[in-house]
């Protein structure tokens, strides 16, 4: 595992779009894992100033609410569009977002497994990290085995994303969600964390028991895993841990 610690969040986008940069220039057709929420952001706004040829690019999407309405501006495919499909210039037919509002959501997260599958598997997955340990929506207690699935959102998830949505209530209930199981066999695991409220649960994922009870945990379990962080979330990572933090100074990151 290897882990850079940056000053703040743009920096954070500035480093994963450089590894997302090199991935695409290696492999025009690289497969890329996008997440949603907060923490990604940084990392498509960069990418998009490195101006590549990305219309050969594919992508899958980590999850989806179960019932929002089609072009709903919170559902995950929506999102995914403005921020990453447009933003990046990559062509909609070869991203991907599970289907929500599928008649049968199970079946439609058994079809989405598939077709990563189909596609070689992901090059580099973009993850974020929630408060409860959550990667992806694989909330605590989530197996380790785990694949794409209709997944119920935890309490915390609900208030957490509550932010993107009039009121709590307005949060859909369930999901479908890349299993653990699927987002581990990603080639290459790419982190992204900021802000002091990450602190904990950042520490507790890389350094603390290897537990289905914290879902992040699993990282501990890949091969190649990169964790950008910035040193608000940084601060609990224990030096002498065995990972040393690489720490990138703000000029080098350039923001
Ligand atoms: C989003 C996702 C979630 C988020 C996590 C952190 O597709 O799968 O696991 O990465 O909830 O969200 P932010 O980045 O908003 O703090």
């Amino acid at each position: 595992m290897e882990i850079f610690v940056v000053p703040d969040a743009a920096a954070t986008g500035v480093v994963a779009a450089g590894i997302l940069a090199a991935v695409v220039r290696s492999k025009p057709d690289a497969v890329l894992g996008v997440a949603t929420g907060g923490s990604p952001l940084p990392a498509y706004q960069a990418l998009a100033g490195h101006r590549l040829d990305m219309s050969g690019v594919r992508a899958f999407a980590l999850d989806e609410y179960v019932g929002l309405p089609a072009g709903h501006p919170q559902s995950y495919g929506e999102v995914v569009r403005r921020e990453v499909t447009e933003r990046l210039g990559m062509d909609p037919a070869l991203v991907r977002v599970p289907a929500g509002n599928a008649a049968d959501p199970g079946q439609a997260a058994e079809d989405y497994d598939a077709a990563i599958r189909a596609a070689g598997g992901v090059d580099v997955q973009l993850l974020g990290i929630g408060h409860n340990g959550h990667l992806a929506f694989n909330e605590p207690g989530s197996a380790f085995s785990s694949r794409t699935r209709v997944e119920v959102l935890a309490e915390r998830t609900r208030a957490a994303n509550a932010r993107y949505f009039t009121s709590e209530s307005d949060v859909p209930r369930r999901c479908i969600t890349q299993g653990l199981g699927t987002i581990l066999e990603a080639r290459h695991l790419l982190l992204m964390v900021a802000g002091t409220d990450k602190a904990g649960i950042l520490a507790r994922a890389l350094h603390g028991e290897v537990s289905e009870d914290c879902p992040a945990s699993a990282l501990q379990l890949h091969q190649h895993v990169t964790v950008v962080a910035d040193e608000a979330a940084a601060a609990l990572l224990a030096p002498g841990s065995g990972q040393v933090p690489v720490r990138v100074p703000r000029e080098a990151v350039g923001v």
